[in-house]
């Protein structure tokens, strides 16, 4: 058997492979940053793991939500599942063992040359491994920096097996989730995470926590000011002093004092304590607050009158 029948025999047997199977890629619409980076190993076969509708297969989107999809949607490109990788991970390359003595070729292109695939000659600097693909490789990390990547394969005899799906397309991306160099990520109060259409990972803050580090707290979240005042974030260096504006008849750092004195059962249901020369504050029963007792004897007092 010649090189040239061998070569037509595993295209013809994959081409059938390809018809019979419709693959889905596994997604995750959100991840998670990881601590530590994680070898990625893509079988190099148009078998298992060749999507071919851009949208429903190989990004697993469901159509209603389409709006928030890229322009790419409505293509058809059979092509080896899309990663999506952090910066820093390994990736390894495993050749199908019937293609090994047919010499493939893995080779950096533009996102144009993997829609359409690449012409078959190509540049030296082109080639993703210097040998022919044979076995397990490792993708050398200077092909993974930050971005989307595009690799074709490219066959002595023309693009045929990157038309049946020998191409693959990395994106890898960095956090923005540190605020310095070793710092925890989120300063400890948020999720360093990445939506699979954004291109970068960055900080989903806890609740009372803001910045793109999560590292303010936002103390008027916590609603420290009472009886509807409203809350103002003082930016000083601790972060956490805030000034409450009371409304009429009320006082206090918080608004909790009442403006006026204590008179005989001022307060409804409570007891009530001078604070200041001209301020005072209901101590509530369970169950009643401090503006529930205040409107209850001003209602009680105008009905009088
Ligand atoms: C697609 O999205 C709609 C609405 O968001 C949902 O009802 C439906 O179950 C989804 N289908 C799949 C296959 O996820
Ligand atoms: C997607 O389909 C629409 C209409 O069906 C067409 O106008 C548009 O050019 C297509 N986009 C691509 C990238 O093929
Ligand atoms: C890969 O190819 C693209 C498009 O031709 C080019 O912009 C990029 O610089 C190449 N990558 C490397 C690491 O040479
Ligand atoms: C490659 O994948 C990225 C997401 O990781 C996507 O935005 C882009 O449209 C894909 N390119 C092609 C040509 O499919
Ligand atoms: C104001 O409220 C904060 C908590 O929200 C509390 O720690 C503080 O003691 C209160 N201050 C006064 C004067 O009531
Ligand atoms: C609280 O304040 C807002 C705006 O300052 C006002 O619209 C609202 O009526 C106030 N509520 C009460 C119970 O006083």
């Amino acid at each position: 058997m010649t090189t040239k029948s061998a070569f037509c025999m595993v295209v013809c047997f994959f081409q059938l492979c390809i018809v019979s199977g419709q693959v889905i890629c596994e997604r995750k619409m959100i991840t998670e940053w990881r601590t530590e980076p994680k070898p990625t190993v893509i079988k190099w076969t148009p078998r298992e793991n060749v999507c071919s509708d851009f949208y429903t297969e190989c990004w697993n989107m469901n159509k209603s939500i389409s709006g928030e999809i890229s322009e790419e949607h409505n293509l058809s490109i059979p092509q080896i599942c899309p990663l999506q990788l952090q910066l820093g991970d390994g990736l390894f390359i495993s050749s199908e063992p019937s293609f090994q003595s047919y010499g493939m070729n893995l080779v950096n292109v533009s996102k144009e040359e993997f829609i359409n695939c690449p012409k078959a000659d190509f540049l030296q600097d082109q080639l993703i491994f210097v040998c022919q693909i044979r076995g397990l490789h490792q993708v050398d990390p200077n092909w993974l920096g930050v971005g989307t990547h595009y690799f074709a394969e490219l066959h002595k005899r023309g693009p045929l097996l990157c038309n049946m799906g020998l191409r693959l397309n990395v994106t890898v991306k960095q956090q923005l989730c540190q605020q310095s160099l070793g710092a925890p990520l989120c300063s400890g109060h948020g999720r360093c995470l990445s939506h699979l259409w954004e291109k970068t990972y960055n900080c989903h803050c806890f609740s009372h926590y803001s910045g793109t580090f999560c590292q303010k707290f936002d103390v008027c979240s916590t609603k420290p000011c009472h009886n509807n005042a409203s809350c103002t974030e003082k930016s000083e260096l601790s972060g956490d002093s805030y000034e409450c504006t009371c409304p009429p008849k009320f006082s206090g750092k918080n608004c909790t004092e009442i403006v006026g004195q204590c008179q005989p059962s001022t307060c409804f249901n409570g007891n009530c304590i001078n604070v200041t020369p001209n301020t005072f504050l209901c101590e509530c029963d369970k169950g009643f607050t401090v503006i529930q007792i205040f409107f209850i004897k001003y209602f009680l007092y105008s009905l009088s009158i």
